[in-house]
């Protein structure tokens, strides 16, 4: 093992960044249109159990990867298992092509935070959006736009810099600063949206429960895929994290700050953007589901409209909405990108900054090619879809199958580890979770994945887009995770 592994300054500081790693564009953007399509209050329930049966089993399992073999998952899965160090690669390149995406998504929201000055969007929100700004094209092109790139640039150049500072000077800092400024101007935006005249008609629809979707197996799909991304789990980040924790850090304490803290920052962001849902509706007399839209345009095409039916306060939400949604991702980005960054330091020994300047400009040269371009929307949409559901899942899959299945002997000392350092200690609960319910659960859920995909595709997108961008990037997980493991690094002498 690396004499030199750095470690956080204190557990508040990797609380901290585990939060703003958890909290992103997952809580503020996904959160609430994902909860409203699939239910209502109803999805509480779902979510709920979700959290209960893949959520704080697979986190406390992360933790403990990271924390007992000291490695960014390559490394982790290796030192548990010999033959697991495909499994570590295989999310680290899930990971990587989230970022790689993510970095887009946060450029959108960075600018849109400067259009909110004088709500530059104007009337047509929807076409500001499709058209003006992102200059959207109808078919694959190599036609740039360079808002998007200075955008990509910035971003790039942002995370990049904090990286370069490392875990204390650079994650643990960012996270001090970013965490509390977040906290108040997300305060801010929800105590001024619930008190909108219309807000209690959204929070109403955001509450009722439709009990019926409840019998929809895309709704349980949406529960644990959501759960995955907004947690951080199963790709990486949190074994990452949890590798320059001490030795005697409380795992499962930590596991549950940082998790209650995630859900309730959903749910905050729910009634935020509910009651702002909310005061539109009265305010053009129709129904709130008439105003709501789904996916990326209720951030970006419906939000802007109902600003600008807010007179000079909306400038103020507007920034405080974009500008939340900024911060909140970039400590999640920054959290993303350490994962490939720490799992090429573990396997060649490259100094930190040499594996960010080669991780991190290679994702960011990638990045800025493919969503500088007029089809980033294209691209980020198709992306998202596989990499969630399919890359997320079933590197979790792999994970728990690999360690409680077939190596069945290692979860008792793995529970004793957690257990010997832990104020909540882990028993035959947790290894009925992770052994039975949660692997359960997932592969009916990446089974109804790829039933869906395979007969249906995804958003009616060319065959070719969803075959290079979608399936493609899952190729490349899999051709990673088989092909790294068999390279010699400067620690392969290591054994198990
Ligand atoms: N957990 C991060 C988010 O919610 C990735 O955006």
């Amino acid at each position: 093992m690396s004499a030199q592994r750095e470690s956080w300054s204190a557990r508040s500081g990797f609380i901290l960044a585990a939060i703003g790693s958890a909290v992103g564009l997952g809580n503020i953007w996904r959160f609430p249109y994902v909860s409203y399509e699939n239910g209502g209050g109803a999805f509480f329930l779902p979510y709920l159990i979700a959290l209960a049966t893949a959520g704080f089993p697979l986190l406390f399992l992360d933790y403990v990867m990271g924390q007992k073999y000291k490695g960014a998952p390559p490394t982790a899965y290796r030192r548990l298992i010999k033959s697991a160090e495909g499994i570590g690669w295989w999310q680290v390149t899930v990971c990587t092509i989230i970022g790689i995406y993510y970095a887009s998504v946060l450029s959108w929201a960075g600018k849109y935070t400067l259009f909110a000055v004088g709500q530059q969007w104007g009337e047509d929100t929807e076409g500001f959006f499709f058209n003006t700004y992102l200059q959207n094209a109808s078919e694959l092109t190599m036609a740039y736009s360079s808002q998007l790139l200075i955008g990509l640039v910035v971003v790039w150049t942002m995370v990049l810099l904090i990286l370069y500072g490392g875990i204390k000077k650079g994650v643990e800092l960012s996270n001090k600063i970013f965490i509390p400024l977040l906290v108040i101007m997300f305060g801010v935006l929800v105590a001024r949206a619930v008190t909108l005249p219309g807000a209690t008609m959204g929070l109403d629809t955001f509450f009722a429960p439709n009990w019926e979707k409840m019998a929809d197996p895309k709704v349980w799909l949406a529960a644990y895929g959501h759960v995955f991304f907004s947690m951080s789990i199963g790709f990486g980040i949190m074994v990452t994290y949890a590798s320059y924790l001490k030795r005697n850090a409380n795992l499962t304490g930590s596991g549950l700050v940082v998790g209650f803290a995630n859900s309730s920052f959903e749910l905050l962001a729910g009634i935020g953007i509910f009651s702002v849902l909310g005061f539109m509706a009265q305010a053009s007399g129709v129904p709130v589901s008439e105003v709501v839209s789904g996916g990326i345009g209720l951030a970006f095409i419906a939000f802007p409209k109902i600003i600008s039916t807010m007179g000079d306060a909306g400038n103020l939400v507007g920034i405080l909405f974009f500008g939340s949604l900024f911060v909140a991702g970039v400590t999640s980005m920054v959290s993303i990108l350490q994962v490939p960054i720490s799992a090429v330091q573990d396997k060649f020994g490259w100094s930190k900054q040499q594996s960010v300047t080669i991780v991190g400009l290679g994702s960011a040269i990638i990045s800025i090619a493919l969503f500088g371009s007029q089809n980033a929307i294209t691209f980020v949409d198709v992306i998202d879809n596989f990499v969630n559901n399919i890359g997320i899942v079933f590197g979790a899959i792999l994970s728990i199958i690999w360690v409680t299945w077939f190596n069945r002997n290692k979860l008792p000392e793995l529970i004793n580890h957690i257990n010997a350092i832990s104020s909540v200690k882990v028993g035959a609960v947790w290894s009925f979770m992770l052994t039975i319910v949660t692997p359960i659960a997932l592969i009916v859920t990446l089974g109804l994945t790829l039933k869906s995909l395979l007969t249906e595709g995804y958003g009616g997108y060319p065959v070719n887009v969803q075959f290079i961008f979608g399936w493609g990037v899952i190729i490349i997980c899999a051709i990673l995770a088989l092909v790294l493991p068999r390279i010699k690094g400067h620690s392969s002498h290591e054994e198990q």
